[in-house]
């Protein structure tokens, strides 16, 4: 196994390789993801929705994200392994963000971390990245946010934002950030900051015309039914595979077909 670092995701942009990223929020999933060979494995804050059922991501905990980050890295052999920093562990001051990003990579032995925001994070980014951790952006629509955007729909569609978001993609680039997400904004802006930048810009609804993809596991896999936006691919149906072998599995029970004579002792 040759072990994907920060900069292996930086020479794949050189070489025009497209990077592969995938969440996962516990060992059994991470194992199967890591060994399919995606390149870097998020243990997104998206497990506050995911695993615990909350609408939003601002719920979920520090010692919760060091909990599924731990279960994650004990899986992987080869993926770079992200945790997102939480709502509320990194906003006070950039003292704050750095023992929150030092818990993590101590705590659960990840690789990097990834903060949400651009020039208000500037000053947490350089403290953690001072310190040794490798940090990656999240611009677009940062879900932590979304109180403050009201809506999940696109992101800097209007000139203004759209400059906004090019100037703080550039700040973190420039603090030192190896590689930006960029979530849900138009494809040619997201292409336009990609070819700006020379570290990689991870899309999800941004277009094809960015260094990477990254999609929520459990919904590429159809895991989810609820969420439904544009840019979702959807590789399975495992919500009606899994319902038909609860239901095959309730039934054989019931009508005593299982067990059957070899599956006891
Ligand atoms: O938490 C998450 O899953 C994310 C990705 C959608 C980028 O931040
Ligand atoms: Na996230």
């Amino acid at each position: 196994y040759k072990r994907i670092t920060t900069k292996t995701l930086v020479d794949m942009k050189q070489n025009r390789e497209k990077i592969s990223m995938l969440t996962a929020y516990d060992y059994t999933m991470a194992k199967i993801v890591d060994s399919a060979g995606v390149d870097v494995i998020l243990v997104g804050d998206s497990a506050s929705n995911v695993m615990a059922g909350h609408e939003t991501t601002l719920p979920i905990t520090l010692d919760q994200m060091i909990y599924h980050a731990s279960a994650v890295i004990r899986a992987v052999k080869r993926s770079l392994v992200v945790v997102d920093i939480p709502f509320g562990s990194y906003q006070s001051d950039p003292k704050e963000a750095l023992r929150s990003a030092i818990r993590i990579m101590k705590e659960s032995g990840a690789h990097a971390i990834k903060i949400e925001g651009g020039r208000e994070i500037k000053e947490s980014a350089k403290r953690i990245l001072n310190a040794g951790i490798p940090v990656m952006g999240h611009l677009g629509l940062t879900p932590q946010s979304i109180y403050k955007f009201g809506t999940y729909t696109v992101r800097a569609k209007e000139d203004e934002e759209a400059e906004k978001l090019k100037e703080d993609a550039k700040i973190l680039e420039k603090c030192g950030c190896f590689a930006i997400v960029l979530e849900k904004v138009p494809a040619k802006l997201a292409a336009e900051v990609a070819s700006e930048l020379t570290i990689p810009i991870i899309g999800i609804g941004a277009g094809g015309g960015v260094d990477g993809q990254v999609l929520v596991t459990h919904d590429m896999i159809g895991m989810t039914h609820e969420f439904n936006p544009r840019f979702l691919r959807r590789y399975l149906d495992l919500y009606a595979e899994m319902t038909k072998a609860f239901t095959q599995y309730i039934d054989d029970v019931k009508s005593k077909d299982f067990p059957n004579e070899e599956e006891q002792y």
